[in-house]
């Protein structure tokens, strides 16, 4: 291991954006396809990794549903996170806020709480023996009407006190974020906090509708804010923590190369970037990869890496002490380092 990747694995960090569904390695979806006796259409496990070349969000969002369809049980979901979690202990992660989609299952025939059920006893094993924290953010799909979110909300109201907030994803353009206007006011009234991806296909309008309509704690991607200045000074003067996913942007050809990507901008601009791998089992690499893609694609310096460290846990919804505890641990371990 080189000292950059070295010193990158050793810094404490945490994932805010995160889909656990796009977590779902070739090899398990093979095992849990044949558990659940349920064909796909690729004979090895090198036929998928092959199969995993997109031109675009909507290229891989089609497969990414796919895949999905081979999670059928609480253990599945429960192994799905444990294998997640193991690979972002390995990377230094501590703490992980992560996606779900659960309309994608429920629309298969899957009862509500079959995912969130073996998520949340994912969760509660990983913390017990990988000392990882976690908590579930509920996306909802946006191609979907805001009807069948409705339904979704009502659906995880016996679970509210162990969801800590609401997202929007799947395709972004042409479903912009005041489609869904009504159902994160009321999610807001339930207590839950709030995020959306905007800015990665769509423009820079669609991020002005999450802040503005949607009242967004965090925005999910939020490249395109770049393309307005107006934005972007906005988006720096109140501190808004934006979560980006370079090796997504590259698979998605968001960006033509990590070299090109905008996380050196950001970070030089004073925007609360953090680093984040989105779907990792899609996009070549867990949150350490996304990490040393952009050092070594820009050249970052040791106080970037420390910044976007230091961003995920500040942009994070844990609650203040935890925060400094792990900002503590942060400056403890680049003391060592030095
Ligand atoms: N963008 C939008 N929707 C998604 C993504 C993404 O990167 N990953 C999973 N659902
Ligand atoms: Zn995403």
């Amino acid at each position: 291991m080189t000292d950059l990747a070295h010193f990158i694995t050793g810094l404490p960090k945490a994932e805010l954006h995160l889909h656990i569904e796009g977590s779902l390695e070739p090899e398990l979806m093979f095992e849990l396809g044949q558990r659940n006796r349920i064909a796909l259409p690729f004979k090895s496990v090198e036929e998928v990794r092959a199969a995993y070349s997109f031109s675009n969000l909507q290229d891989f969002l089609d497969i990414y549903y796919q895949g999905a369809g081979v999670l059928m049980t609480e253990q599945d979901f429960h192994d799905l996170a444990m294998a997640y979690f193991k690979r972002l202990a390995a990377d230094g992660g501590r703490h992980s806020e992560m996606f779900f989609d659960p309309q994608t299952h429920t629309d298969r025939g899957l009862p509500f709480s079959v995912a969130i059920d073996g998520l949340l006893s994912g969760m509660a094993e990983a913390e017990k023996t990988l000392g990882i924290t976690s908590s579930l953010i509920l996306c909802f799909l946006r191609h979907l009407d805001e009807d069948a979110a409705f339904a979704t909300l009502k659906a995880a109201e016996p679970y509210l006190d162990r969801i800590q907030g609401v997202g929007l994803d799947s395709s972004e353009v042409g479903h912009p974020p005041s489609k869904f206007a009504k159902v994160f006011a009321a999610a807001k009234s339930a207590g839950l906090k709030l995020v959306a991806h905007a800015g990665e296909e769509g423009p820079p309008a669609y991020v002005y509708e999450a802040l503005d309509i949607l009242h967004v704690d965090r925005i999910d991607h939020g490249n395109r804010s770049l393309e307005d200045a107006a934005l972007t000074d906005r988006l720096v003067k109140s501190g808004m923590t934006l979560t980006v996913c370079p090796l997504s942007n590259l698979k998605l050809c968001v960006v033509d190369d990590l070299k090109a990507h905008p996380m050196k901008r950001m970070l030089d601009l004073g925007l609360k970037v953090t680093c984040n791998s989105d779907d990792p089992a899609y996009f070549g690499g867990y949150i350490g990869a996304n990490f040393l893609g952009v050092a070594e694609g820009l050249g970052l310096s040791r106080d970037d890496l420390v910044t976007l460290a230091k961003n995920s846990f500040a942009g994070s919804f844990l609650d203040e002490l935890s925060i400094n505890k792990h900002l503590a641990a942060i400056d403890a371990y680049v003391a060592s380092a030095a």
